[in-house]
């Protein structure tokens, strides 16, 4: 089943056609990324504007590249939310008018289930359910109990800041630019870790629920303390960020080992969203899940942990497979799933 996936939650344009869930036929993504930089931060309107004037092309583009006809699609699938919602206006009412004029069936899809989905892309692996997913991006920090596609049930979730968002604050604190995580990752890789000792957020909380804003509070106080940034060399930098890095690497690390001492029978551990791509964590997951005989997947290529159309195009398939004709009503609040926006 060939499906033509829509993602245009935030700051990307994103279309992708993808078959059987898996594999990618073609992956166009357009981010006006660069554009928010001089602010800090996504500024909805410049987002929504940018969505506007890239849509057009970037679907053309995920035709062309596919190498496929309209005849040959065989679903819509869409970004239904959340998101910022003049974003998401963009690619629901793109989707909404292709759907209608080729006569195809249109698949809303939870943004987070995309991002769940995105495993699956280019694997040929069969993957085991149940298992858990770790869920980090800049909007959300969830560990979610997978037992299907539409039987997920979150165990955990952030009772403040996002995993990403703790990266982007900690990263606006050492004045690095947006977006922050990639940047504070690339001045961590080369401190160390062991500098500063932050506390773990939550401890003795037998919860999976995360905490990140004591983290963020504790590396402004760690500046201020060592008279500023701007006073610091460069290795002071290096080392204060390792640690930063590492703290926060470590509580999502105790959260997944305390869900994975609760669930039985859990095979697979998942890490996805835009944080997955950070290489301390990836590290960390990979001697922790080896240790534990836990078989752990990240999505294969970078662009597939940050937002993309593949994923939702993937989690559309999916859908479909699971609940038949039922997953081609795009906005339907009948969900099986516990993902509501
Ligand atoms: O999933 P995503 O692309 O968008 C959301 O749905 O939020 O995630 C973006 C987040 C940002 O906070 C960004 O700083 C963070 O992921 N991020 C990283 C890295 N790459 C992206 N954080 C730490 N290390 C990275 N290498
Ligand atoms: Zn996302």
């Amino acid at each position: 089943m060939n499906i033509l996936g829509i993602e245009t939650s935030c700051d990307e344009t994103s279309a992708a056609v993808v078959v059987d869930g898996r594999a990618i036929l073609s992956h166009v993504i357009s981010s006006s990324i660069q554009d928010q930089a001089a602010f800090g931060g996504v500024v909805p309107e410049i987002a929504a504007r940018r969505q506007l004037e890239c849509i057009v092309p970037v679907i053309r583009q995920s035709l062309n590249e596919a190498d496929l006809a309209w005849e040959k699609i065989d679903a819509i699938a869409v970004t239904r939310g959340p998101g910022l919602l003049t974003s998401l206006l963009v690619g629901t009412t793109a989707s909404r008018i292709l759907a209608s004029v080729f006569q195809k069936p249109l698949i809303g899809v939870h943004h987070t289930l995309g991002h769940l989905s995105s495993p699956w892309l280019e694997c040929s692996d069969a993957i085991r359910f149940p298992l858990l997913t770790l869920s980090v991006s800049g909007g959300h920090t969830d560990l979610w109990l997978r037992e299907s596609h539409t039987r997920n049930t979150l165990l955990g979730r952030t009772l403040d800041d996002a995993a990403g968002e703790a990266f982007d604050k900690g990263a606006t604190l050492f004045h690095l630019p947006y977006p922050g995580g990639p940047a504070l990752s690339k001045m961590a890789a080369g401190g160390n870790p062991s500098c500063i000792s932050f506390t773990q957020p939550l401890q003795g909380v037998k919860t999976c629920d995360f905490s990140f804003s004591g983290l963020k509070t504790a590396l402004k106080y760690a500046l201020r303390d060592r008279g500023g940034v701007q006073v610091l060399s460069s290795a002071e930098r290096c080392d204060i960020a390792a640690s930063f890095e590492d703290a926060i690497c470590k509580h999502l690390l105790s959260r997944l080992k305390c869900a994975l001492e609760n669930q039985r029978d859990i095979h697979e551990v998942h890490v996805v969203g835009g944080v997955s791509a950070n290489s301390r964590l990836r590290t960390m997951l990979e001697s922790t899940m080896r240790s534990q005989e836990i078989t752990l997947r990240l999505p294969k290529e970078m662009s597939y942990c940050t937002d993309n159309a593949a994923m939702i195009a993937a989690a559309g398939y999916f859908l479909h497979l699971e609940r038949g004709p039922d997953a081609a009503h795009p906005f339907e609040t009948r969900a099986s799933i516990s993902l509501e926006g």
